[in-house]
């Protein structure tokens, strides 16, 4: 009896052990545990720094839930590698008016210095993807609960998938794909509650819209219309916010369709020996959603040319900024 006792306590603490290893590497495409070993559910996500810990935000997407509710989850790590979920943030029945099959897609959330609030924006939906507005919900920490406040056309225009982009000097904007006139970057207002000015409307029709500051040029990221279906993402880049932006060019061989993977956000981390632009982008699985992966990558990027690597595992160093394949 004995020994069946100690058997399961050495079992239990080999268990706990495999779990609470710390991961050292990130293996895009793969299965992503977290902290506790469930693979991350935050899709389509966005990612702010606040002091020394990173959250990511995300459609959280696991089985089992309650289907009346729409979720935000929300992780937090040290590292960028190893996370640990701090729950769902946002939980949501339909909003006012919406029927109960509404959409919720791509929760973003900025830190305000002047309110000290945490606002949330999301593309919210019917079920057709014809409201096409964005809505906000507020809270006064970074892991929850949001309170939802109110749902618009951001300057009028239709609003499907949205970005986030936080530029050097802090001014936080807003990419949103409008289907009649494309690719907006939009300033939010200085409580963070509004959208109040086009910086720029991007001729374009791109989805999973995101932007970088490197080098004293913007890069922006956008990938087709092809609903979960991966396509060749493609990059432009201009000056300053307001243009002229290049033509958009294939991010990756046009053939791998961006390594079947869609982009959502541009991480940049600036260490003591390098800047690393990280492309964070989602592989979906529309039909088993909460197996969606997650393709992160350190671009290649620089004098107005950025490229995707083939997909490879790979570590990095937030103290120096170097990341490096294995
Ligand atoms: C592509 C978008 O990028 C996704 O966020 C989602 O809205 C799908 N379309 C739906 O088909």
């Amino acid at each position: 009896m004995k020994k069946r006792i100690l058997g399961i306590l050495f079992f239990s603490a080999f268990i706990v052990c495999v779990f609470a290893q710390k991961r050292e590497i990130i293996q895009p495409g793969e299965i992503w545990p977290d902290v506790d070993g469930n693979h991350i559910q935050a899709h389509g996500g966005g990612i702010i720094k606040i002091k020394k810990t990173y959250f990511w935000y995300g459609e959280q997407r696991s089985q089992g839930l309650d289907s009346k509710y729409r979720y935000v989850s929300c992780y937090s790590s040290e590292d960028l590698i190893n996370w640990k979920f701090r729950g769902n943030v946002l939980k949501m029945l339909p909003p006012d008016s919406m029927a109960s099959n509404w959409i919720l897609e791509r929760p973003k959330v900025y830190y305000n210095q002047k309110t000290n609030k945490y606002v949330m924006y999301f593309h919210l939906d019917d079920a057709k993807y014809r409201t096409a507005q964005v809505g906000i919900a507020v809270c006064n920490k970074p892991d929850g609960d949001f309170k939802y406040v109110r749902r618009f056309r951001p300057l009028g225009c239709q609003s499907r998938d949205i970005g986030q982009f936080i530029d050097d000097d802090g001014s936080a904007y807003l990419v949103f794909e409008d289907r009649p006139t494309g690719f907006h970057i939009a300033k939010l207002s200085d409580d963070y509650m509004d959208i109040v000015k086009d910086m720029t409307i991007v001729k374009a029709h791109m989805e999973g819209g995101a932007i970088v500051h490197y080098e004293g040029l913007y890069y922006s990221i956008g990938s087709e219309l092809t609903g979960w279906r991966a396509n060749p993402n493609k990059y432009a880049t201009a000056p300053s916010l307001e243009g002229p932006w290049t033509e958009f060019k294939d991010i990756a061989p046009a053939a791998t369709n961006t390594y079947g993977s869609q982009s959502t956000m541009l991480i940049k981390v600036v260490g003591s020996k390098k800047t690393t632009v990280i492309f964070m982008g989602d592989q979906w699985r529309p039909k088993t959603q909460w197996d969606s992966r997650y393709l992160w990558m350190p671009l290649e990027i620089g004098n107005g040319k950025l490229i995707l690597p083939q997909p490879n595992p790979w570590k990095i160093n937030l103290k120096t900024g170097e990341a490096t394949g294995l």
